[in-house]
């Protein structure tokens, strides 16, 4: 049975996959939370996260499961460490899936707004980066027709612990540009975007796609940046397909 790793975003947890696990039955599903987030402490201090540290406890988690290869399946920082994964472990990686990711690295701004939300976190907690994030993450169409994700996002982001996500912003502000790796992937890729996406708006995972020899891309209508939250079915469809022609 082949295995499909799910890697989440930030700052969120492995329950943002929880449609996918309980539709993808045909193939072997793995969802851990990264170290810092959800269920998973660990005794990391927040300079020790990485994309690199992420992808060693993932590929450690993978041995610990007996699993060799596993296709990899990110989204948004999770992408972020399937780049990773195909750096550093690509005999690991038979294929990938990217959601509403994005290859280049931080800008110098956007660094600095990492930082900005880190303290923001340590001073007030995590209420204030649910409060900086919240207003990005949906799509309109979910605001307006699917008022129950809501409150499942929020809960999310509140129930991560403070040193994971300044862990994970200095991983975040300090990841490298990925964008010279992707001419040079050589396995099955799926590229799946939101169509209204404020965070990896899908002209740039578009223009990605085509960087990536023989990437498949699929847009998902009236979308924002979590797709599999806010439509598991048309998402669902996607990775299955795209799973069964592997
Ligand atoms: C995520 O969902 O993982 C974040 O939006 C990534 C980022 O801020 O770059």
């Amino acid at each position: 049975m082949t295995a499909v790793l799910f890697i989440h975003g930030f700052p969120f947890d492995h329950l943002m996959w929880r449609h996918q696990l309980a539709a993808l039955t045909r193939w072997r599903c793995i969802a851990p939370d990264l170290p810092g987030a959800g269920t998973s402490r660990g005794s990391k201090s927040a300079d020790e996260f990485s994309m690199g540290s992420y992808a060693d406890d993932l590929i450690a988690r993978l041995d610990g499961l007996q699993v060799g290869p596993a296709v990899v399946c990110g989204l948004s920082m999770g992408g972020y460490i399937v780049f990773e994964f195909l750096r550093r472990f690509p005999e690991r990686v038979p294929a990938a899936i990217l959601l509403n990711t994005k290859a280049a690295a931080d800008t110098p701004e956007a660094k600095r707004g990492r930082d900005a939300l880190a303290a923001a976190a340590q001073h007030r907690g995590v209420q204030a980066v649910a409060d900086e994030l919240l207003p990005k993450v949906l799509a309109r169409a979910t605001l307006e027709r699917q008022p129950a994700v809501v409150p499942e996002v929020t809960e999310m982001i509140l129930r991560q612990p403070v040193t994971g996500i300044v862990g994970a912003l200095r991983a975040l502000r300090d990841r490298p540009d990925s964008t010279p790796l992707l001419g040079r992937i050589r396995v099955p890729v799926l590229v799946v975007a939101g169509d209204d996406d404020q965070i990896a708006p899908a002209a740039g995972m578009e223009e990605m796609a085509r960087a990536i020899p023989g990437a498949q891309f699929v847009l998902i209508p009236e979308s924002g940046h979590l797709s599999p939250l806010e439509r598991p079915a048309a998402v669902n469809a996607t990775l299955n397909a795209f799973l069964g022609q592997l």
